[in-house]
C-alpha cells in the first residue's frame, strides 16, 4: 500500500511516483503541465522526474517568493498555456509551497473557466494549510490574497521526503499552523506538539502530526464551506498575525507567515484571557511554548497604531470593527468575538 492516510481527496503517500502514474493515467502526455518555482524545481523535481514522460516544454518554472504571487506571473503563464494548447482535457500539477499552490491553483482555476489540477505541497505550511481547503489566489496592489477563487484540487498528495530540503525557518513556519490546530480543536494534540523534538525527528513521527493537523482543518472546512461560522476558528492568531505580516512586509523586513501567526497567537491568547476567561496558566503555556520555538515577539508589535490600521484594512473586518477567533480554553475556540481598539491596544502593550 502506498497510502499511509487518506481523507477524500487528500492522501499521504509512500510512493508518490506510482500514485502520480495512476492519477494521470487518463491524461495524454502533452496535456499534462507541471508548475514549479525555481527552488522546488531544484529540490523536488528530482524526486518525481521519471514518474512518466512529460514533454520538457510542459514544465513551467515560475519565480519563487511572495512578491511573485502576482498578476504578471498569471498573465505569462496563461499565455504559455494558450500557446501549448491547454484545454479542458488538460491537467495541471502544482509542485511547491503555499505560494505556488495558491498561484498555480488560481491559474488553473481561471484558464478556460477551469482546468483540473493536483497539488503536491512541498512545505509543511502548504501540507497542513495552503494546499487543502480550495482557496487559491494572488496578491494585488500590495494586498495579500486580494484576488482569487475557491476551487478544489482533484487530489492533494502529501509526500514527506519533499521536506528533507526545507530549512528550519520554513519548517517552523508550518509548525505554527499545526500549533494553532491543537489550540483551537485538540488539547491532546497541543501537548504532543509541545513535546515533539523538532531537532531530531523521524519522518513517520512528523507525518503523524502533519496528518492530525490536516484532519482538523478538513473537519472544520467540511463543517463550514462558506466560512460563516466554525471555519473562522482557523483564524486564531491571524488577526494580529496578518497585521504583523503586512507591516513587516511593508517595512522591508518580511516575517514568514507562520512566525507572524505564532506571535499573533501570543497576543490573542492574552486577549482571550481578558475577553473569554482563558486561564492564566494556559496563556503562560502558549507564550512559553511559542517563544521557545520562535523567539521573543519582534519590535514591530510596538507599532500599535499602525497595526490597528492594518487590522481595519483586513478584508475579514468590516465597518472599522475588528473581529477575532479566540480561545475559551485550550482546544476550544469561539468565533466572531469583537474587540474595541482600546482593548486591542491594551493587550498589545501588555503582551510584549
Ligand atoms: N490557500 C490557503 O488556504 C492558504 C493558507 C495558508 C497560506 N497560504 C499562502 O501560502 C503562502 C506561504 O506558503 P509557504 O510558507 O509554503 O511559502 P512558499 O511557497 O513561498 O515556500 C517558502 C520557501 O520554501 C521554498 N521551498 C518550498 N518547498 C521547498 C522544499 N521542498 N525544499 C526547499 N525549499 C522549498 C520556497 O521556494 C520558498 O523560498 C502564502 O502565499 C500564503 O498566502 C494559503
Ligand atoms: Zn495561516
Amino acid at each position: 500500500m502506498n497510502t499511509v492516510y487518506r481523507i477524500n481527496e487528500v492522501s499521504m503517500t509512500r510512493d508518490l511516483k506510482s500514485d502520480l502514474r495512476d492519477i494521470t493515467a487518463g491524461f495524454a502526455d502533452g496535456k499534462i503541465f507541471l508548475f514549479f518555482e525555481t527552488n522546488t524545481w531544484k529540490h523536488c523535481w528530482p524526486l518525481i522526474r521519471d514518474f512518466r514522460p512529460i514533454p520538457a516544454l510542459n514544465i513551467l518554472v515560475l519565480e519563487p517568493g511572495e512578491e511573485h504571487k502576482n498578476i504578471e506571473q498569471v498573465l505569462a503563464t496563461w499565455e504559455i498555456l494558450g500557446r501549448k494548447g491547454a484545454d479542458r482535457s488538460s491537467l495541471v500539477i502544482n509542485i511547491g509551497g503555499g505560494m505556488l499552490t495558491d498561484l498555480g491553483g488560481f491559474i488553473a482555476s481561471t484558464f478556460k473557466r477551469g482546468l483540473t489540477f493536483i497539488n503536491l505541497p512541498t512545505t509543511v505550511l502548504a501540507m497542513v494549510d495552503a494546499s487543502t481547503g480550495g482557496k487559491t489566489g494572488i496578491n494585488f496592489r500590495g494586498l495579500k490574497n486580494e484576488i482569487g477563487v475557491i476551487r478544489q484540487p482533484k487530489h492533494v498528495f502529501l509526500y514527506l521526503p519533499f521536506l528533507r530540503t526545507l530549512d528550519r525557518e520554513n519548517l517552523l513556519s508550518g509548525y505554527a499552523e499545526m500549533l494553532k490546530a491543537g489550540l483551537i480543536a485538540d488539547p491532546e494534540f497541543w501537548q504532543d506538539l509541545k513535546h515533539f523534538n523538532l531537532d531530531h525527528y523521524s519522518e513517520e513521527g512528523l507525518g503523524r502530526l502533519i496528518w492530525r493537523s490536516v484532519k482538523i482543518k478538513k473537519d472544520v472546512v467540511e463543517a463550514d464551506h462558506e466560512e460563516h461560522g466554525i471555519r473562522k476558528s482557523l483564524n486564531f492568531g491571524h488577526t494580529i498575525g496578518h497585521a504583523l505580516e503586512s507591516e513587516s512586509m511593508h517595512s522591508g523586513h518580511p516575517l514568514a507567515h507562520g512566525y507572524a501567526v505564532a506571535y499573533g497567537m501570543i497576543v490573542e491568547a492574552v486577549l482571550s484571557h481578558n475577553k473569554l476567561g482563558l486561564p492564566s496558566a494556559s496563556v503562560t503555556d502558549i507564550r512559553d511554548t511559542i517563544t521557545r520555538l520562535y523567539g521573543n515577539l519582534p519590535d514591530t508589535i510596538r507599532k500599535t497604531e499602525v497595526l490597528i490600521e492594518w487590522m481595519k484594512f483586513d478584508k475579514k473586518n468590516r465597518d472599522n470593527r475588528i473581529n477575532f477567533s479566540l480561545l475559551e480554553g485550550i482546544g476550544k475556540c469561539r468565533v466572531n468575538v469583537e474587540a474595541t481598539e482600546e482593548e486591542i491596544r491594551e493587550v498589545m502593550q501588555n503582551s510584549v
